[in-house]
């Protein structure tokens, strides 16, 4: 009886559970306007994923276009684009099984690594864990609850000072689905903790300046990614009048918000929300960081993929500061490109967020430097689509690795110019 009872509750939470048999991703290229029409139709006429970029609305001529496309509509959308003559290869044959690829680390499946995707729960008990464990350089504070009522925890790591020192704000995870940011927040508090004392410029960064890092901004969307939706990408608030959930915390900030390159249709997954600041997470990011806003010199926010390192503005075309800040801004940027690559080659590309990829207004980078934080930089990590959100954990080393060059490169200018 029991046991029927037992397989019975599996069953019934199994049933949640999204599925991506068949499903594809694509890459179309569309040349002509007459191809971008048919995208923008498309994602009208059926239930299109659009990966890169965010929504359909930005999409544009001669930029790559990835989206997940559900079996079901596999046929008709080969048929349209053989229609309208528009080129694409296939990046992902089956979603389903690169989502049961992704696991391909030996690390223990039921423990917390550096090298593994963890589970929420993982996460917080590693926060205590390694906080409590280097309580000579890490301090923990809650700046407020999520949504769904779980506390959002900051770790402050530094030399403790009686005096207050400067600091450099991260967050990972603002996007539920992009996995390899929080894995990144991680494998970085631990590099700081372990090559402390011993690495130079990590000691010196750690003597003067505090880095404050936030694992994972949007914790109810990730746990939402592990449970029911691995491609969920907002929040998981409810929205008044409808059915559909969740807001782009990406696009909830107050910077030139919902005007370009967002969606007020809360079924959209680039929605701006109600009003700005309405997601209770994007509500406490910004007023902690108001509130620290006289000590925080850097702002850099960790998203994936496309690898790319973007900097104000993406609300405008409109170039951020005065020309020498602007040429230290891409000085920085290329500087930091440079450090990344040199250790796997790794490529990315470096501007300004509007012309690199796209308008889009309500953004942390922007409302960040807006308010006065010099240097904010966003990180589109791996990898440039052929496995998109779904990298496998094999490459969440080198992945860090890299990363770490480039953050390190960014720190070490910011202290030096403080
Ligand atoms: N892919 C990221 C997003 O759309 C890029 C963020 C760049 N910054 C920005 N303010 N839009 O959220
Ligand atoms: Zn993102």
């Amino acid at each position: 009886m029991k046991v029927f009872l037992f397989f019975g509750l599996v069953a019934f939470a199994l049933a949640d559970v999204t599925r991506f048999e068949g499903d594809k991703v694509l890459r179309l290229k569309p040349v002509l306007d007459e191809h971008v029409k048919v995208i923008k139709e498309l994602a009208i006429s059926t239930q299109l994923d659009f990966w890169s970029p965010d929504n359909p609305e930005l999409v544009t001529t001669n930029t790559d276009v990835d989206i997940r496309v559900p079996a079901m509509y596999l046929d008709m959308v080969f048929t349209i684009l053989q229609q309208s003559n528009m080129k694409y290869e296939v990046l992902i044959q089956d979603v389903q099984d690169a989502v049961d690829s992704q696991a391909d680390s030996k690390g223990s499946p039921r423990a917390h690594g550096y090298t593994k995707y963890n589970t929420w729960s993982d996460i917080e008990s590693w926060i205590t864990s390694i906080s409590s464990s280097n309580s000579e350089l890490i301090s923990t504070e809650v700046i407020g609850k999520t949504y769904e009522g779980r506390p959002m925890t900051v770790l402050k790591i530094g030399k403790k000072s009686s005096s207050t020192k400067p600091a450099i704000f991260m967050d990972c995870g603002i996007h539920a689905r992009e996995w390899i940011s929080p894995a990144f927040c991680q494998w970085f508090v631990n590099e700081a903790v372990s090559t402390y004392g011993s690495d130079a410029q990590m000691t010196s960064l750690l003597n003067q300046m505090d880095v404050i890092v936030l694992p994972v901004f949007n914790i109810d969307g990730y746990i939402y990614t592990h449970t029911n939706d691995r491609m969920w990408r907002k929040t998981r608030a409810k929205n008044s009048g409808t059915s559909c959930i969740g807001t782009d915390p990406n696009r909830n900030f107050d910077a030139g918000w919902c005007t370009v390159g967002a969606s007020s249709n809360p079924c959209s997954e680039t929605f701006c929300g109600s009003s700005v600041e309405s997601e209770i997470e994007v509500k406490n990011v910004a007023n902690f960081i108001r509130k620290n806003k006289s000590i925080i010199k850097a702002y850099i926010t960790i998203h994936s993929y496309s690898q790319l390192l973007l900097f104000p503005y993406s609300y405008t075309y409109e170039l951020a500061a005065d020309h020498s800040e602007l040429v230290s801004q891409h000085h920085v940027a290329e500087g930091a490109s440079a450090a990344l690559r040199s250790l796997y080659g790794t490529r990315y590309t470096s501007g300004p967020g509007a012309s690199t990829i796209y308008l889009a207004a309500g953004g942390s980078d922007d409302w960040a430097y807006d308010l006065g934080v010099k240097y904010s930089y966003t990180f589109e990590l791996r990898d440039t689509g052929r496995y998109g959100f779904l990298l496998p954990e094999s490459q969440i080393k080198p992945t860090c690795e890299e990363t770490m060059l480039a953050v390190k490169y960014i720190a070490a200018y910011v202290q030096k110019n403080l």
